[in-house]
This record gives C-alpha cells, sequence and structure tokens, in this order.
C-alpha cells in the first residue's frame, strides 16, 4: 500500500471515489463508491432507470461527473484531453446493451475493428486474432456474415468477440443478456464464466438476476443513487432490506411502491 502511494507501484484497478453526477435537473448517483479491482468480477443491481448505464458511461469518461474522483490504473481522467483519455481507458472493453456493431461491416471487420484503427498489427496479425475471438464465442463459421443476418444471442457474441480483440484488462458489460431467448442467455452466462476463469475483471450491470446469480459471486445494489447493498447471493436474500426484497421478488404491492422514484437535485 505504501509502495503504491510512494509511485514505486502503480495502483491498479477501476475506482469512483464519492462521484455525484445529475442530468436534467435528477440526481442518478450521489457520493457513489465503486471499486474494481483486476481479477475479480462483480455485478451491479438495479431497477431500468436506476443509473447502471451511466455508471459505465462516466468509468469510460464519454460523461464527467459533476464532483468526485474516477481513476483508471491510478490516473484521474476527469479532466483529461481525449488523446489521453484515449490512451488510459485502452485496458477497458465495453460490451454495450444493443451489441453496437457497425451494420455495414462484415462480422470479422467489426471484430478486428480496433486493432486496425490501432495500426499496430499487419492484416495478417488481425485475421489470427479476429479467427481466435470468433472461436471463444463459437462463431468463426460467421466471419463474413453481416450483422442483419445474425440473431440477436449472435450479435452479442460478436461484440463480445470484439471487446476481446484488444486484450483488455478490464471487461464491462452493460445488459448483456437482456433480450435474449434461454439458449443465448445460457451462452453469454458461459462466456463471460470462461473469462473469469481466464482471470478477466468482469463488472456486469443489469436487472436480469438470474443472469446475475449465474455469473457473478458478488453483488451490488443501485438504489437511489447509492449502492445500498454490497455482498454475496445469500447475504443479498438474507439481507431483509424492503428494496431488495421487493426486486427479487415483486408483489402486487410493487405496481404502487416500487415505481422508478423520482430524485431532484432541488
Ligand atoms: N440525457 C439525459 N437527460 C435526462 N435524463 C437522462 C439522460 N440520460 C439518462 N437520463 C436518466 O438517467 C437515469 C439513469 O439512466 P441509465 O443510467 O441509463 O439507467 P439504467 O441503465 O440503470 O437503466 C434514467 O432515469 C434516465 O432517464
Ligand atoms: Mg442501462
Amino acid at each position: 500500500m505504501d509502495r503504491v502511494r510512494m509511485g514505486i507501484m502503480p495502483s491498479t484497478g477501476i475506482r469512483l471515489d464519492k462521484v455525484t453526477y445529475s442530468v436534467g435537473g435528477r440526481l442518478i448517483l450521489q457520493d457513489f463508491d465503486l471499486s474494481l479491482d483486476r481479477g475479480v468480477n462483480r455485478t451491479i443491481l438495479g431497477v431500468s432507470g436506476a443509473g447502471k448505464t451511466t455508471i459505465l458511461k462516466l468509468i469510460l469518461g464519454l460523461i464527467p461527473p459533476n464532483s468526485g474522483s474516477i481513476t483508471i490504473d491510478g490516473t484521474e481522467i476527469t479532466g483529461l484531453s481525449e488523446a489521453r483519455l484515449r490512451e488510459v481507458r485502452r485496458p477497458i472493453a465495453v460490451v454495450f446493451q444493443g451489441g453496437a456493431l457497425f451494420d455495414s461491416m462484415t462480422v470479422g471487420e467489426n471484430v478486428g475493428y480496433r486493432l486496425i484503427e490501432q495500426g499496430t498489427k499487419n492484416p495478417a496479425e488481425i485475421e489470427r486474432v479476429v479467427l481466435e475471438k470468433l472461436g471463444f464465442v463459437g462463431l468463426e463459421d460467421a466471419i463474413d456474415l453481416y450483422p442483419a443476418e445474425l440473431s440477436g444471442g449472435m450479435k452479442k457474441r460478436v461484440a463480445i468477440a470484439r471487446a476481446l480483440a484488444a486484450d483488455p484488462g478490464y471487461i464491462l458489460f452493460d445488459e448483456p443478456t437482456t433480450g435474449l431467448d434461454p439458449i443465448g442467455v445460457y451462452n453469454i452466462c458461459e462466456l463471460m464464466r470462461r473469462l473469469q476463469q481466464q482471470g478477466k475483471t468482469t463488472l456486469m450491470v443489469t436487472h436480469d438476476l438470474h443472469t446475475a446469480f449465474q455469473v457473478s459471486q458478488r453483488f451490488s445494489f443501485l438504489h437511489e443513487a447509492r449502492l445500498v447493498f454490497e455482498g454475496t447471493r445469500e447475504e443479498l436474500m438474507a439481507a431483509g432490506m424492503e428494496v431488495t426484497r421487493e426486486f427479487l421478488s415483486p408483489t402486487p404491492r410493487s405496481l404502487f411502491a416500487y415505481t422508478s422514484p423520482e430524485r431532484t437535485t432541488a
């Protein structure tokens, strides 16, 4: 720890410290702390609109916090130039909710996109990486197809292959199984488990409990701009907090009690 502070060892991990973020007069995150150490996996649960995607956007520096600190491997990202930010977030890959594939590019071009852009590998090396990553998600045969020719689950797998192409240290998943059929859900969960076995650092945000329990050992629960719970599945089940209980097993009461709360900064 002292060695880190003295600057001898670089500190690693992604850290949000007392981050506050509001948009359109609504407070989305307040004094929000999060740390993601290398090699761990973590899931943040929360209802739709709770601020889960916002957390990922803040980590990527796509939106600036109103206050607080966000560091990636020891570097504060708020206020960095675009060029420096790109460099600092290079170890981070994101699998966006919709997959965010380029429709005009083939699967292979999508997966190799970042590598082509970086310009540090020759075409033969890029093709080798693309095939390897497509192999990992079981889609080598789809290399020449276009996104429109794929099912929703296949698109998500291509998005994972693309995220892996630049060999990231951290992989962030935004609702990776939402909208998929049971086989699609199974495939994505299995891929995420394999990534964890390889020692990858993964952060998933989702409202899908089933997926969370399949993939993660530790959970955080986002409610009204803060993390109100952190712990294991057993601890979550036993927590006995009204909000987590309602989330785990909604009742007719939730029709009235658990609509998206109005949080204002006023
Ligand atoms: N540009 C914006 N203007 C106003 N409100 C926004 C904007 N972007 C997001 N929000 C609000 O911020 C809240 C959190 O959004 P988000 O992080 O996408 O939630 P989640 O991913 O948990 O569903 C939502 O209530 C959303 O309506
Ligand atoms: Mg979202």
